[in-house]
């Protein structure tokens, strides 16, 4: 059955752990699907992962539609929410509801993501009224990266981690069904997820959280650019794509690949008869 926001609701009510992992393509929704994960989110950090950029801050709408509607074509039992990018809800919720529209009507999410508190508690609520599910984003938010000055832990000292608190006040208020916490102390993660009836889901935020969310390429040892402290390694799948990849190009030198049972057939009469 497909999981939605009222799924989300629920577990955090029953106390149950819900699993999120980001994807991009068709293939790898449908492999996280199939697995069993409760919600895929094509995350802006597709401008990292996909696209080899050093911030999310260039990635468009167009991207994030492009990926959101391969995602939601591979995945069909998981809650999908789609990032909203730098500059597509920041300058005003009518502009936001706009563009929140397009990432369901054309990219096919069941829901949007966004960053930020009590500076976007009422984009959150314009686009919940139009009856679009938003997941709110708080701690280390890359698209203010350059306002951060770094990718930082965040709320450390007494006032910021009573601003992270009041701002996940104000996004639950504001509508919001879920919160994402990123690279939060956790014990400040646990506080915020016990103040709140919406499901938290954490991301280098302690186990305190109502869930978790990695990038897929981490989890899975396929980007090797950075790896935060926070990643836990499931496989390495770089290492065997990059042995794989090996094997091809030497196979392909000796003339080993391709062999003849990959090889199409025909009748060597009509061969005969070409001049
Ligand atoms: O863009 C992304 O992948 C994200 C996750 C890190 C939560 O926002």
């Amino acid at each position: 059955m497909k999981k939605t926001t009222a799924y989300f609701k629920k577990a955090k009510e029953e106390g149950k752990k819900l699993s999120m992992l980001t994807a991009y393509d068709y293939s790898t929704a449908k492999l996280e699907d199939a697995a069993g994960i409760d919600g895929i989110l094509i995350g802006d950090s597709l401008g990292n992962v996909i696209m080899g950029l050093e911030d999310t801050i260039s990635v468009t709408m167009e991207d994030m539609i492009h990926h959101s509607a391969a995602v939601a074509r591979g995945a069909k039992n998981t809650l999908i929410v789609c990032d909203m990018p730098f500059m597509s809800y920041q300058v005003s919720p009518q502009d936001a509801l706009v563009n929140a529209g397009r990432l369901m009507k054309e990219g096919r999410a069941n829901a949007v993501k966004l960053e930020g508190g009590q500076e976007v508690a009422q984009t959150i609520r314009t686009i919940v009224d139009a009856g679009i599910p938003v997941m709110a984003h708080l701690g280390l938010t890359p698209q203010s990266i350059n306002a951060f000055g770094g990718y930082k832990v965040q709320g450390k000292s007494e006032a910021a981690a009573q601003k992270l608190l009041d701002d996940a006040r104000a996004v639950e208020k504001a509508g919001a069904f879920a919160l994402v916490l990123e690279c939060v102390p956790a014990t400040l993660a646990a506080k915020i997820t016990q103040a709140l009836s919406i499901p938290t889901i954490g991301i280098g935020a302690g186990a305190g959280c109502d869930g978790q969310i990695l990038v897929y390429q981490d989890m899975l040892g396929m980007f090797s650019d950075y790896t935060p402290k926070f990643v836990q390694r499931y496989a390495n799948i770089g290492a065997i794509m990059t042995e794989a990849f090996e094997a091809y190009i030497s196979d392909v030198q000796s003339g080993s690949f391709p062999k003849p049972e990959q090889s199409y057939k025909m009748d060597d009469s009509v061969i005969d008869k070409l001049y």
